[in-house]
């Protein structure tokens, strides 16, 4: 599957996540059931993508300062899913933190498969797409823990399309670090 397809299709799982948590108007067994749901796909989903997607594009300079925005959103947006699994906990303003969370969801994905993804169709061939979308696939069940980036550098650096690896190993030490 071409990268694009597999991104796109994880951003449609998230957000319609979002929009039933939203319809909840109270606390309940449910909002935390689908607030976790909301965690096991946006975690993987982010690291794995941080880890094949970025990570190849990021050594191109018509790519890198999108990419490097997409990585301080993703920063953003699991602050407030930390925050919004504490207010649910507490039953604390939970639902305004939902809304944060949603907001800032939407304008990433946005802004991920308007501009990055038309960036990285000028960068990347048809094959790499599909390798990348492939290794995406099978690295996201891999990944249970957020500090999965640092330990697995050497075989992301092996999932890639090899013109990509050879910056992306000079580069080892700053990738990933206290992700
Ligand atoms: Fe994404
Ligand atoms: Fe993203």
């Amino acid at each position: 599957m071409l990268i694009y397809e597999a991104l796109k299709k994880d951003h449609e799982k998230v957000k319609s996540l979002l929009n039933r948590l939203l319809l909840l108007n109270e606390k309940s067994e449910h909002s935390e059931d689908l607030i976790q749901q909301i965690r096991d796909e946006l975690i993987p989903h982010a690291r794995a993508e941080e880890a094949i997607f970025y990570n190849s594009l990021r050594s191109i300079d018509s790519a890198k300062d999108l990419v490097m925005h997409g990585y301080g959103e993703h920063m953003e947006a699991e602050a407030l899913l930390k925050r919004l699994q504490m207010s649910d906990a507490f039953n604390a303003d939970w639902k305004e933190t939902a809304i944060k969370l949603k907001n800032a969801l939407e304008h990433h994905i946005r802004e991920e498969e308007d501009r990055i993804f038309s960036v990285a169709k000028e960068i990347l061939t048809e094959e790499e797409a599909e390798k990348l979308g492939d290794a995406f696939e099978q690295m996201k069940p891999d990944i249970k823990e957020e500090g999965f980036l640092g330990t697995t550098l050497d075989l992301i650096g092996n999932l890639m399309p090899p013109r990509f690896t050879k910056a992306f190993r000079k580069d080892i030490p700053t990738v990933g670090a206290n992700r």
